[in-house]
C-alpha cells in the first residue's frame, strides 16, 4: 500500500527499449496506471540507458535472476527464449507475468486473453497470462460479437502488416531501405529475407511444414483457443507490406444463420473496442495511417460475400503495438488488478 489508501503495484516491463515495450510504458502513463515502482529491464546493450516514465529519468537495467524481486505485474515483450527463460523465474518471484511473446499461448495452462472477447479467462491463470498475436488481437474483437450472434463457420483472412510489428530493427531497414532507394544508393537487407520497401513479402516468421507460416498458423490456432471454439475452420495469408503502423485485415466468414450487411453494421457500431467506418459515399472505411496511435479495432467495407448464401467481407485495420500488443497487455493487467 502507498501512503494514500490507493493500492499501487510494481511493474516490470521487460524490452522495455523495444518498441512494443516502450508503447507498454507510455501506456502506463497514458492510463494512469496505479505504479509503484516501474523497472525497465532490457538487454546488457541497454544497461544504463535512460528512458523517461512520468517525467521522470529510469535507468533500464539488464535481464537477470534478480530482476523481478518484489515485482507484482511484469509485462513481457523481449522475444520467446527471453520469456522462456524468465517468466518462470519472474512467477517464482512472486510476480504474475503478461507475456507478448508466442512462448506460452498456446499452453493448456495458460489463459490467452482479449480483454473485450474472454476476460473470463484471466481467472484461470497460474502466473502467466499469454498476451495474443496482433494479427488475431485485431480480428477477434471484431468477429466475436458476430460469432455470438449468427455463429461463423469459416474464415478466410488475408493480412497487411506493419514491419513495426517486427520490431524496432525492421522500422529502422524500411526507412533506411527507402532512403537508399531514392538517393540511388544499393538497397541492403538484414531483418527480412528481401527488400520490404515498395514491397510485399507473403512471409511472415519461418515456414512449418505444412507450408504455410509460423504467423499464420498462429492466427489460425489463437483464435480458435480466444473464441473457444474449435469447429470454426481458418485459413490465413500473411503478408508483410511497407507501412510503419498499423495492420490491415481482408477478412471473409461464412455464418452458419444469415447476417446482412445492414445487421452487421448495426451489431459492430456498439461492439466493445470497435469503431466502425463505413461510408463508402464519403470515400471513408478505415485505414492504417489513421488507426496509428488509437486505440480501437477500426472495421468497414462490410458487404455480403455474394458467392455464398450466408457470407460476409470486412476490412479490419488496428494499430498492432497498441491494440495488438502494449494495450492488449495493460487492459488484462487493468483486469488483474481490478480497475
Ligand atoms: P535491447 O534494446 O537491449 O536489445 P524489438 O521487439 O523492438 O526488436 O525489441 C526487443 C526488445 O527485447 C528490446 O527491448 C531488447 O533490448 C529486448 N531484448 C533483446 N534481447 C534481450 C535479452 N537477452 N534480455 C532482455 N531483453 C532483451
Amino acid at each position: 500500500m502507498s501512503g494514500s489508501n490507493k493500492k499501487t503495484y510494481s511493474v516490470a516491463v521487460v524490452g522495455a527499449t523495444g518498441a512494443v515495450g516502450n508503447e507498454m510504458i507510455s501506456i502506463l502513463e497514458e492510463r494512469k496506471f496505479p505504479v509503484k515502482e516501474v523497472r525497465l529491464l532490457a538487454s546488457d546493450r541497454s544497461d544504463g540507458k535512460k528512458l523517461e516514465f512520468s517525467e521522470k529519468n529510469i535507468t533500464v537495467k539488464k535481464t537477470d535472476s534478480s530482476s523481478f524481486n518484489e515485482i507484482d505485474i511484469a509485462l513481457f515483450s523481449a522475444g520467446a527464449s527471453r520469456s522462456k527463460e524468465f517468466a518462470p523465474l519472474a512467477v517464482r518471484s512472486g510476480a504474475i507475468v503478461i507475456d507478448n511473446s508466442s512462448a506460452f499461448r498456446m499452453d493448456p495452462d495458460v489463459p490467452l486473453v482479449v480483454p473485450e472477447v474472454n476476460p473470463h479467462a484471466i481467472a484461470r491463470h497460474k502466473g502467466i497470462i499469454a498476451n495474443p498475436n496482433c494479427s488475431t488481437i485485431q480480428m477477434v474483437v471484431v468477429l466475436k460479437p458476430i460469432h455470438d450472434a449468427v455463429r461463423i463457420k469459416r474464415i478466410v483472412v488475408s493480412t497487411y502488416q506493419a514491419v513495426s510489428g517486427t520490431g524496432k530493427e525492421a522500422i529502422e531497414e524500411l526507412s533506411q531501405q527507402t532512403r537508399d532507394l531514392f538517393n540511388y544508393r544499393e538497397v541492403k537487407h538484414q531483418v527480412y529475407p528481401h527488400q520490404i520497401s515498395f514491397n510485399c513479402l507473403p512471409q511472415i516468421d519461418i515456414f512449418e511444414e505444412n507450408h504455410y507460416t509460423k504467423e499464420e498458423m498462429k492466427m489460425i490456432n489463437e483464435t480458435k483457443k480466444i473464441i473457444e471454439d474449435d469447429t470454426i475452420a481458418i485459413t490465413a495469408t500473411a503478408v508483410r507490406v511497407p507501412v510503419f503502423y498499423g495492420h490491415s485485415e481482408s477478412v471473409n466468414i461464412e455464418t452458419e444463420k444469415k447476417l446482412t450487411a445492414d445487421e452487421a453494421r448495426e451489431l459492430l457500431s456498439d461492439a466493445p473496442g470497435v469503431k466502425l467506418i463505413d461510408n463508402i459515399d464519403a470515400l471513408e472505411y478505415p485505414l492504417a495511417i489513421k488507426a496509428a496511435g488509437r486505440d480501437e479495432v477500426f472495421v468497414g467495407r462490410i458487404r455480403e460475400d455474394e458467392s455464398i448464401e450466408k457470407g460476409l467481407n470486412l476490412w479490419i485495420v488496428s494499430d498492432n503495438i497498441r491494440k495488438g500488443a502494449a494495450l492488449n497487455a495493460i487492459q488484462i493487467a487493468e483486469i488483474l488488478i481490478g480497475v
